[in-house]
């Protein structure tokens, strides 16, 4: 196999305009083959984009070399092919857009090459059915949502012809069909034999990497088989990983089923060794719903909602949706990308009003006029989907303390942010006066969460906030939120991730195009046998348990959080029942 991209002793440090330094990477070696497919991990602020940005010649190191297909990238002459052989579809896919018509778009890259008409046609055209998004191409890039521009960026790079793709936690954002669209279509790209790089968070993703990097400050700390990798787990912890769900859950069944191996590289051979010979049980609904005995907060009766009312570019957002929410129950919001979540959220805090229909929020009307919107969000705080986009200050403790001073919080602001900081995991001497354009992505996450804690609300909107977080700090925030919600917070969590929404919610909204079609408690749910038709995931856990059923373990149906079935087969097993 011959080199691709070899990093020799790189290091690269990002200077600052006061003049201080951030070390980013230091002395980093190592080699991507042609046609090779490489995970890379590791934790928030690692250096991963860093490097990702080296690869293609969009920054240089300091010392060391990095060449790509034999060419130094600090080569000036070279640079445009570089840029053109290494595509990067970033972490943040709203950066890489630069027309306003997607069709534009993606032909921005094509037709700054100088390419014939006809020829920039033809990319165009497969970029975007490579990437799925032929049917947007007339469509407004400004109005896409994330999934949507996620695709489009994906699409302008393609039609460049790149050798190698890199992916910067390109599926984070994605819905749980986009997310594995792109990820066949990385294999897919992969066995045409482009050369992959895949950053990400979600280590059951690197699963399938023939490679796995680990980057840890700045150093890459291992280097090898996703077998090897993941056989350390307290290793991994310690870098602020963790080994893949699949592993951990093969691991944890091991003790009651001797045939289970410790890795594995798809659900499928796991469920199929849990199965093992059993006879299939058959499927019966869980018992009674769950009645909340609590009291409503929010409501919603008949919200229907269209952005850009009254012009040509209406889109519908929300139609006749109505749902009540209930003190202290914490509640997921799930849909496909662009169903209409966000737009549900941001009706809670009363950052849209309602058009037709009526909401409340805790006493609040958000149909009068007169709504007091400084006290609604002192009692509801929204984080957005995305962090950037929220910012109003240059520096971290300024970004952090902004929320609590426009909503009158005087005093002790210096000790809130402090408090808020140590909540998210930033160390408050290092960031608190570091430039937020300084941060990598998931410590802008960070922040961006902070702003809202600090101002202690009784009811917290959650709109995707485990993006870009790493394995530990995705953990430490979903404990937290579980905190919060035993301390009676009302948690709305809009999340694509079937896994967190276990963990956290009780209650789950599902809507789909723009409607809400279910309303219920999170066992039914999953025993609603609509998921394939509502495009959800159905999570490893439920898969796990349904194994379980046909191998003859009559694993109870609300028995859904991993914890609860751990529980409950030790408990089975301690009854005196042989397992295998
Ligand atoms: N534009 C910038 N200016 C100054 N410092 C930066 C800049 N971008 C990143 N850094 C810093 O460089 C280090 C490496 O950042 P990088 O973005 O490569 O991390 P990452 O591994 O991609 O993190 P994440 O998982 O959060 O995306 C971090 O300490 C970060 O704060
Ligand atoms: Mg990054």
């Amino acid at each position: 196999m011959s080199e691709f991209i070899i990093f020799d002793h790189v290091n690269f440090a990002y200077s600052l305009p006061a003049g201080a330094k951030i070390p980013a990477l230091n002395d980093i070696s190592f080699t991507i083959n042609k046609g090779e497919y490489v995970s890379v991990i590791g934790a928030n602020g690692s250096g991963k984009t860093t490097a990702a940005k080296l690869m293609n010649g969009l920054i240089h190191p300091d010392s060391g070399r990095v060449l790509v297909n034999g060419i130094d990238t600090r080569i000036h002459a070279s640079s445009r092919d570089i840029f053109r052989q290494v595509g990067l579809i970033f972490q943040n896919p709203h950066d890489q857009i630069v027309a306003s018509q997607v069709e534009e778009d993606t032909a921005f890259g094509p037709e700054n090459l100088a390419l014939p008409r006809a020829e920039i046609s033809a990319r165009v055209e497969e970029g975007l059915r490579l990437s799925g998004a032929t049917h947007l191409r007339q469509r407004q890039t400004y109005l896409l949502s994330a999934g949507e521009t996620q695709r489009i960026a994906l699409a302008g790079v393609l039609a460049l012809h790149p050798e190698c793709l890199i992916f910067d936690e390109t599926t984070a954002m994605l819905d749980p069909r986009s997310r594995r669209e792109i990820l066949s279509l990385i294999i897919d790209l992969h066995n045409k034999g482009y050369t992959i790089v895949h950053i990400t968070h979600d280590l059951d993703e690197t699963l399938l990497a023939e490679r796995i990097l680990v980057f840890q400050e700045g150093q890459l700390v291992m280097d090898d088989l996703p077998r090897s990798v993941y056989q350390d787990r307290s290793r991994l912890q310690a870098l602020g990983l963790d080994i893949p769900h699949l592993l951990q859950f093969a691991r944890d069944l091991q003790p009651y089923f001797a045939n289970l191996q410790s890795f594995y590289r798809t659900p499928q051979v796991f469920l199929t060794d849990l199965a093992g010979s059993g006879s299939e049980q058959k499927n019966s609904l869980p018992a009674a719903t769950r009645s909340f005995t609590h009291d409503g907060v929010i409501m919603f009766q008949h919200v229907s909602h269209m952005y850009l009312q009254g012009t040509p570019l209406a889109q519908p957002a929300l139609q006749d949706v109505s749902f009540t929410i209930f003190q202290g129950v914490a509640t997921g919001l799930v849909g496909h990308t662009g169903s209409g979540k966000s737009t549900v959220l941001q009706h809670m805090n009363g950052l849209l009003r309602p058009q037709q229909g009526r909401v409340a929020v805790t006493g609040f009307d958000l149909t009068q006029p007169t709504l007091d919107v400084r006290a609604l969000r002192r009692q509801v705080g929204l984080v957005f989907q995305n962090p950037e986009a929220q910012f109003f200050e240059r520096y971290v403790g300024d970004e952090i303390a902004y929320a609590a001073r426009t909503l009158g919080y005087q005093g002790k602001l210096r000790a809130l942010v402090q408090h808020a900081m140590q909540l998210v995991g930033l160390d408050f001497e290092q960031f608190v006066d570091r430039p937020l354009q300084s941060l990598s992505g998931g410590q802008k996450r960070r922040v961006a969460l902070a702003s809202y804690l600090v101002v202690q609300p009784h009811i917290l909107l959650l709109d995707e906030p485990f993006v870009g977080l790493d394995p530990q700090a995705h953990q430490q925030l979903s404990h937290f939120v579980q905190q919060l919600k035993s301390d009676g917070i009302t948690i709305i969590l809009s999340t694509h991730s079937m896994h967190d929404l276990l963990e956290i919610t009780d209650q789950v909204l599902v809507l789909r195009e723009r409607h809400l079609v279910f309303n219920g408690g999170i066992a039914q749910l999953f025993n609603a046998l609509k998921l394939k038709e509502w495009d959800l995931e159905i999570p490893l856990e439920v898969m796990i348990a349904n194994a379980m059923r046909q191998n003859g373990i009559p694993v109870p149906y609300d028995c859904l959080r991993w914890k609860t079935m751990l529980t409950w087969l030790h408990d089975y097993e301690e009854g005196g029942h042989v397992i295998l």
